[in-house]
């Protein structure tokens, strides 16, 4: 007589989304950046410096599987103002089916602006990015932080997660202040979370 252990569907579903994610590593490394989601405790800290009282849609680059788009939306971020930019196709996919109602733009996140023209240049609330942009030379971060700024209104936050010492694009390549977190040691690697915004007047 065989036996089957139930395993719990959410338990199941996590270790898909992992699967999928270490594929993902494995056929593109400098691309996928981490050999996993980051952990749940990475992405509501992420979600705590956005504020879902602002107006305007939430742009999230890189959302990978969506433990931080997930985190966003139990930060009080209805799914219609949440706007995912994802390069892997298969990703994209998994995004759609589970989370009704975001939108979800296949494509480069270095083209932001092209991507905020084709929505209208909507009012941003914010934006949170889980690119890997260590694996990008410095000009190429320089460019992204400061057309994300443009977009923003002064005070609207960028919010980045990192495993580096350093500040993926430091001081002194553009008009921002930035604000680092405390290291969030439950996530492989710990992390933390840089915060960039154009001060206010
Ligand atoms: C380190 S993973 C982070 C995934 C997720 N945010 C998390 O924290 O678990 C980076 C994600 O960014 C995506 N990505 C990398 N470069 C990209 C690009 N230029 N445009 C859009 N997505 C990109 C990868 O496919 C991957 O899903």
């Amino acid at each position: 007589m065989q036996h089957h252990t139930a395993v719990p569907k959410r338990k199941r579903d996590q270790f898909v989304e992992d699967l999928r994610f270490l594929k993902s590593w494995a056929s593109n490394p400098l691309r996928t950046g981490a050999v996993s989601p980051s952990s749940r405790e990475l992405a509501e800290r992420m979600a705590q410096d956005v504020d879902p009282a602002h107006p305007g849609i939430l742009v999230e680059l890189g959302p990978g599987t969506g433990v931080i788009t997930r985190a966003l939306i139990d930060r009080g971020f209805d799914a219609s103002r949440l706007v995912l930019v994802e390069y892997n196709p298969k990703f994209c996919r998994m995004l759609k089916e589970a989370f009704p109602g975001v939108t979800v733009l296949r494509g480069d996140a270095y083209q932001l602006r092209d991507h905020l023209r084709h929505l209208g240049n909507p009012q941003l609330a914010g934006v949170v990015t889980g690119l890997p942009l260590f694996t990008r030379p410095l000009p190429q971060r320089v460019r992204l932080i400061n057309d994300c700024l443009e977009a923003l209104d002064p005070g609207r936050p960028i919010v980045q997660f990192s495993y580096a010492l350093v500040p993926p694009v430091p001081m002194g390549h553009g008009d921002y202040t930035i604000d680092v977190s405390k290291w969030v040691w439950r996530n492989l690697p710990p992390a933390r979370v840089w915060t960039y915004r154009r001060p206010r007047g």
